[in-house]
């Protein structure tokens, strides 16, 4: 029996967990809007045509922020054409995914259904077709009391009440050549500098996130977040990051592994961020927004087959299966062992479009991605430990000798419980895991949940919604102050203790 060992103690904090860190992303793309959170003619929704069984799985995972409109969308997105009464609304290409938006849903609506939904919005301002004067007359018809132009159109329009909106992205993926108007770093540098100073002259509450670079292995990665820093660096607060991995060549040791990837990248956007504090000599610490982060690949090869310039397409509609699900939970664990530098993370997306929620005509259900989020999101509030995992490897391809156990402990003190979140990426064997528990040495086992099934292929789908389901384990006890486990092969686990 392999066997690993998890060292914590409760003085040894990595940091707080910041509750946005659970958000997520809803994007013009797709069925996203319009058929998941958003179908007037459906049974299932209410008098604002918002899906009620959508709104109850969102409910379910918590999610505290949703960024909007989008993603590569925002870059050719008109914002005006959004707001007012429906049926003056105009039709718009969007180039960014080659579709029809006939805007339908837009910012105020957006508001709505993230009151209903018990979150905050994260607006992005276009600055790929747009720029300045655009981003300052949203956040003056989004944030403004009264009395201009643009505040009185948000109450002509019956929002009386400004949205308050605090966390807004300065555009959306401006490192990436398939960006509408995409630039080089001292381009985007130059103009997100000048945008955010204007907008926090007009409203001094507001928080503001830099693009970063769209994945690990974008060729201007570090220059470019050092460039942008540089210039930014006194009305910037967050740094961007964006990371998906799909499992391509079917080589599963190598996909659950790619958690490494992203604590390296992490790790070098931290590296960039504090380099650049150092020469400014500053005091600020610039923090990281991963906004857009999970599995995505599933729908490649069915998306290049589809129509232009439709309506809400079935695009990235990805079916996410059990190994996608471990990694899931892998790269929230890779989050978590981060609180002291992520304070914003969005799982790209929230409903249809590469999502844990899917929308039909006959209601909604949650694909394998939505356990492992749905555990963090509940369990995992408080404060991180530092937690040592010395774990047995195995070998793959992609990085060599790797750890067969990915975990992290969380302290919820406002329910005086313990949690243990692992990973066991074995394929064949389970291992056992052991745990001094010192300072919570009276601690018990209140709940051990697993998601774990035989075959990693195996997907929830709209007939059989239950395929991979979290259940309940008994192998999970602790006895003079030690926690003993075993972790199935292949399994996402959750430990809950309590005195
Ligand atoms: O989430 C899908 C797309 O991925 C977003 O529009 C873009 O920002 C990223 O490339």
């Amino acid at each position: 029996m392999k066997e690993a060992k998890l060292i914590i103690d409760k003085d040894f904090v990595i940091g707080s967990v910041d509750k946005r860190i659970y958000g997520s992303f809803i994007e013009h793309l797709g069925r996203a809007v319009y058929d998941g959170i958003y179908q007037p003619d459906s049974p299932f929704s209410d008098e604002q045509g918002f899906r009620k069984d959508t709104m109850e799985l969102v409910n379910e995972l918590n999610v505290p922020i949703v960024r909007y409109p989008g993603g590569n969308f925002v870059s050719g997105f008109c914002w005006e054409d959004s707001v007012g009464p429906k049926e003056e609304r105009p039709s718009r290409v969007d180039l960014a995914w080659h579709v029809i938006e006939t805007n339908q849903f837009g910012l105020n609506e957006f508001c709505d259904w993230t009151k209903k939904s018990n979150s905050d919005v994260m607006m992005a301002v276009n600055l790929g077709t747009r720029g300045t004067e655009e981003a300052l007359n949203l956040l003056e018809y989004c944030n403004f009391k009264s009395g201009t132009k643009y505040s009185e159109l948000r109450k002509s329009h019956g929002y009386n009440e400004p949205h308050k909106i605090k966390t807004w992205c300065l555009g959306n993926e401006m490192d990436g050549p398939w960006q509408i108007c995409h630039k080089s770093a001292s381009e985007y540098a130059r103009l997100a500098t000048e945008t955010a100073k204007a907008m926090k002259e007009l409203d001094s509450d507001i928080e503001l996130v830099a693009c970063g670079s769209s994945h690990s292995q974008m060729p201007s990665f570090g220059e470019w977040e050092a460039k942008v820093l540089e210039e930014g660096y006194d009305f910037i607060d967050y740094i961007s990051m964006h990371q998906y991995y799909g499992n391509q060549d079917n080589d599963t040791p190598s996909f659950l592994a790619n958690s490494i990837d992203l604590d390296r990248f992490i790790s070098s956007v931290i590296a960039v961020c504090d380099y650049v504090k150092g020469k400014k000599h500053s005091d600020k610490t610039i923090n990281i927004s991963l906004d857009e982060w999970n599995v995505w690949y599933h729908s490649f090869d069915q998306d290049k087959k589809l129509e232009k310039w439709v309506q809400k397409p079935h695009q990235l509609e990805d079916v996410y299966n059990f190994e996608d699900a471990l990694l899931v939970g892998s790269m929230l664990i890779t989050i978590l062992r981060h609180a002291d530098r992520i304070k914003i993370a969005c799982l790209a997306q929230l409903v249809n479009v590469i999502a844990p929620i899917m929308t039909s005509d006959t209601g909604a259900w949650r694909q394998t991605i939505f356990y492992p989020f749905y555990h963090c999101s509940t369990f995992g509030r408080g404060t991180v430990l530092n937690t040592l995992v010395i774990s047995p490897t195995y070998n793959c391809k992609k990085y060599g000798d790797v750890p067969c156990i990915d975990s992290v402990v969380v302290v919820n003190d406002d329910k005086d419980e313990l949690v243990v979140f692992a990973v066991n990426k074995d394929l064949v064997e389970a291992v056992t895991i052991s745990m001094e528990l010192k300072q919570f040495k009276d601690f018990k086992v209140c709940e051990h949940i697993v998601l774990h099934h035989d075959d990693v292929k195996a997907v929830n789908t709209e007939s059989n919604p239950w395929e991979v389901i979290p259940v309940k384990e008994t192998n999970s006890s602790v006895s003079e102050g030690v926690l003993t486990t075993k972790l199935k092969c292949k399994s996402w686990n959750v430990i809950r203790l309590r005195k």
